[in-house]
């Protein structure tokens, strides 16, 4: 069965130092916890080495924020998913709303970029989700159906489930307006049954999808008590160890 997962994507915040610190308190925190999810942080790339080092894998999982959409070479400026994977890394979150907008990030990119990650044994955690406007003119759904299905649906059966997916509304995201959990699981419904029709039931209920969007602990219970709401992604909630433990500690 699908495992219920709370990550955090620290997205452009931290210093090297206050990374490190953070990333220990979380898993200090988690010693004493018998979480009833996967807890994974998604950190920037000149942290992931030394977080690495301070966490203990069997607790909390690592992954990074982005890769290339090449494998290696004359790319100036970007970090490969083989340097992520070396790292000792898990995880990188694909096709974040912010790289999609502000990088020009397109279904194509992200194709190569999946492949690459899946070569490089990272898990993917691809992130969907509408625009506000899309939200007000009822096109929502398929606008994240067609996500879906230009960035991975060109996998095989047994690669699509590698995939972690998250769910953020793009409305939603660092506004302090969350989705309500009805509009969530109606979405991750449909996001299931999407898949079901591409891979069939199996697959469908074996994949983890996740909710973003200024997810906290006074809401995540609340999300997350919804069938098709497999835990969540969290940005700001996740710089403070005990809001980011709250949250965990809503499953
Ligand atoms: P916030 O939790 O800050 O709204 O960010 C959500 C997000 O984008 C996680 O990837």
């Amino acid at each position: 069965m699908r495992k219920n997962i709370v990550a955090g994507n620290w997205k452009m915040n931290t210093t090297l130092p206050e990374g490190v610190k953070l990333a220990e308190e979380v898993n200090e925190a988690l010693k004493g916890v018998n979480a009833n999810c996967d807890v994974i942080i998604c950190t920037p790339f000149t942290h992931l080495a030394s977080v690495n080092a301070v966490i203990d894998p069997a607790k909390l999982g690592l992954g990074a924020e982005n890769c290339a959409d090449h494998a290696k070479g004359a790319y100036t400026g970007e970090v490969s998913a083989a340097m992520v994977a070396s790292t000792g890394a898990k995880y990188v979150i694909l096709g974040h709303s912010e790289r999609r907008q502000y990088y020009g990030e397109t279904s194509e990119t992200l194709r190569e970029k999946v492949a690459l990650a899946l070569e490089n044994g990272l898990t993917p955690i691809f992130c969907i989700g509408e625009v506000l406007e899309e939200r007000e003119n009822g096109t929502f759904n398929e606008v994240v159906k067609t996500q879906i299905e230009e960035g991975l649906f060109n996998l095989s059966a047994d690669d699509f489930g590698k995939i972690i997916l998250a769910y953020e509304p793009v409305w939603a995201i660092g506004t302090g307006k969350t989705a309500t959990a009805d509009q969530a699981e109606d979405m991750h419904a449909h996001i299931r049954a999407t898949i079901a029709a591409k891979y069939g039931n199996e697959v469908a209920d074996n994949t983890s999808i996740l909710y973003g969007g200024s997810c906290k602990p006074s809401n995540a219970a609340e999300l997350f008590a919804k069938p098709d709401v497999d835990g969540g992604l969290i940005g700001g909630a996740a710089l403070d160890a005990e809001s980011f433990m709250g949250i965990v500690k809503a499953f």
